[in-house]
């Protein structure tokens, strides 16, 4: 077996953890390899995930508005239709360019790509298992940043046909006539909303009392309305049981309040959440531990118990989200290049990008709650928004939560269709120490949707119309 020697970095994984981090420590001199199994860089994000979805999302959330709202202006297309070839086609360029643009940056900045399976076989030695060979890598660190994988549930095993996971139901050739979505988390109302707007019957089946359970009950309430009125049905406090392939349908058993009953679809999607993909890794042989759930167990520097041994991203505990990789992997690379660096865990966005979309960022009032600490609160909704108005976005609201002890903002959550973008400010306002009083001071362009993010910030502040007439603004 060849052995290459005199690297600083060996990277496994090129998600957004893994190419950030190869990326950055290129950039600050590091002699950086990067090894990935598929021949496509960018991970789950950029193949399957993030990219992909909202490929799909954009197209038929487009679709809906023209077919739906735009008619209220007086603009009606004719021989209106969807073309799913072309559908699939656009996403799929999309991810092409991406990928394309991330091998760029590895060859511009001088990363070693290797295309093949990664192992570890000693404190400083990873093997990588190639097409046609296979190869050593001496180096002084490694960072792992393989990722995650759907969790598949014992009752109903992916025969990735009928009962599929995310990958293939970004790829349905048609959209089936029914669906049923098991797990009302991001994925399940992300894709749910996208085959539904395509002409699926959708019913989500939830174990928990309500949908996106990792917002706040009015937040999950207000999404929950706004889907049944785009049709998607929800069976909350349900457990599936069991279920089966009958020819071309699945029988799902489920069980609500005690009684069990067989739904029956074209399909079915799970959508229970992710797990760590470290088999093959080598973790156990080279003494690299695990936490109880599973993921690679690590110290606020990201480093693993073999302390020449570092790991990012959705392997790691936390939430599962792309950009929490990618910043994870910018810092670690900053960290081996001997400098400071810390990833603000607080200040980073969740997102789910249904219409409207949901988002939130740092602090919730249960957060207050628990720690018993006093706080202000603002909401401002988009019904009385100009902009939304015109936009025919009118649905949503925006809260704002304030610490009473400092004057910051603490926290924000918002529905709405371009929450994904107004979240940014709260993102801002954390990492920054932003006080509510400058965000209610700051003119926003009129009309705009962040107006609405400033009126939450006045209602908050107590003074909604009174304090602006007095000259604040
Ligand atoms: P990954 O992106 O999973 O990359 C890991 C890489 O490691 C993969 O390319 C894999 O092939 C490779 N690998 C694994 N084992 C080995 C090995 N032994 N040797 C070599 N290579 C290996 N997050 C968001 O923030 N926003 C979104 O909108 C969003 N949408 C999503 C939609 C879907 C349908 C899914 C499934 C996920 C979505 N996510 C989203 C989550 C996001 O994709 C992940 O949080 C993110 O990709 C994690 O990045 P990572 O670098 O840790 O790992
Ligand atoms: P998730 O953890 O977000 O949601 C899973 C849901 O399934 C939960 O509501 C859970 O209560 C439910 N569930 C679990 N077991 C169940 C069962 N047996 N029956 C019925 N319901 C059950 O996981 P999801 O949606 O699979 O997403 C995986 C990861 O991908 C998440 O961590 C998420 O952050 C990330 N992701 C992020 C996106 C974004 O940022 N917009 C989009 C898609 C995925």
């Amino acid at each position: 077996m060849a052995t290459s020697s005199g690297f600083d970095l060996v990277v496994i994984g090129a998600g957004p953890g893994g190419y950030m981090a190869a990326l950055r420590a290129s950039e600050l001199g590091l002699r950086t390899a990067l090894v990935e199994r598929c021949s496509k860089l960018g991970g789950t994000c950029l193949r399957v995930g993030c990219i992909p979805s909202k490929a799909l999302l954009s197209s038929t959330e487009a679709y809906v508005f023209a077919r739906d709202r735009l008619p209220r202006s007086g603009i009606a297309a004719k021989g209106f239709g969807i073309e799913m070839s072309r559908l699939h086609a656009r996403k799929e360029a999309i991810v092409e360019k991406l990928a394309q643009g991330i091998a760029f940056l590895m060859r511009q900045n001088r990363v070693e790509v290797l295309e093949g399976m990664g192992r570890i076989v000693g404190p400083h030695a990873v093997a990588v298992h190639m097409a046609e060979r296979e190869e050593t890598l001496e180096t002084r660190s490694i960072v792992l940043a393989t990722g995650s994988e759907p969790v598949e549930l014992p009752v109903l095993p992916f025969d990735h046909d009928r009962i599929v996971g995310s990958t293939e139901a970004l790829s349905f050739s048609e959209a089936p006539k029914s669906l049923l979505v098991i797990g009302a988390g991001a994925i399940g109302l992300e894709l749910g909303s996208v085959w539904s707007r395509l002409g699926s019957q959708v019913v989500v089946v939830e174990v928990l009392p309500r949908i996106a359970a990792g917002f706040s009950p009015i937040v999950s309430k207000s999404l929950q309305r706004e889907l049944e009125k785009q049709e998607i049905q929800f069976l909350l406090g349900t457990r599936v049981a069991g279920g089966e392939v009958k020819q071309t349908e699945v029988a799902l058993q489920i069980e609500q309040g005690g009684k069990e009953r067989t739904l029956v679809a074209e399909r079915a999607l799970v959508a229970v959440g992710r797990k760590p993909c470290h088999g093959g890794l080598g973790l156990a042989e080279a003494g690299v531990s695990l936490t109880a759930a599973g993921r690679v167990a690590v110290n606020r520097f990201w480093q693993t118990s073999l302390p020449s041994v570092y790991a990012i991203g959705d392997l790691i505990e936390g939430p599962m989200l792309a950009h929490r990789a990618q910043a994870e992997g910018r810092a670690v690379a900053e960290l081996l290049a001997g400098k400071p660096a810390e990833v603000r865990y607080l200040a980073i966005p969740n997102v789910i990008y249904t219409e409207p979309e949901v988002a939130s960022v740092g602090f919730s009032e249960e957060d207050f709650h628990v720690a018993k600490r006093p706080y202000r609160r603002g909401t401002a909704y988009f019904q009385a928004n100009g902009r939304a108005l015109a936009a025919e976005a009118p649905e949503g609201f925006v809260t704002i939560l304030m610490d009473e002890s400092s004057g910051k903002i603490a926290g924000m959550e918002i529905v709405g269709s371009r929450a994904s973008d107004l979240i940014g400010t709260a993102a801002l306002a954390l990492e920054t120490g932003a006080t509510l009083a400058s965000l209610a001071r700051a003119v926003q362009a009129h009309p705009s949707f962040m107006e609405g993010v400033r009126e939450a910030a006045f209602a908050a502040l107590n003074a909604s119309l009174s304090v602006r007439r007095s000259g604040v603004s």
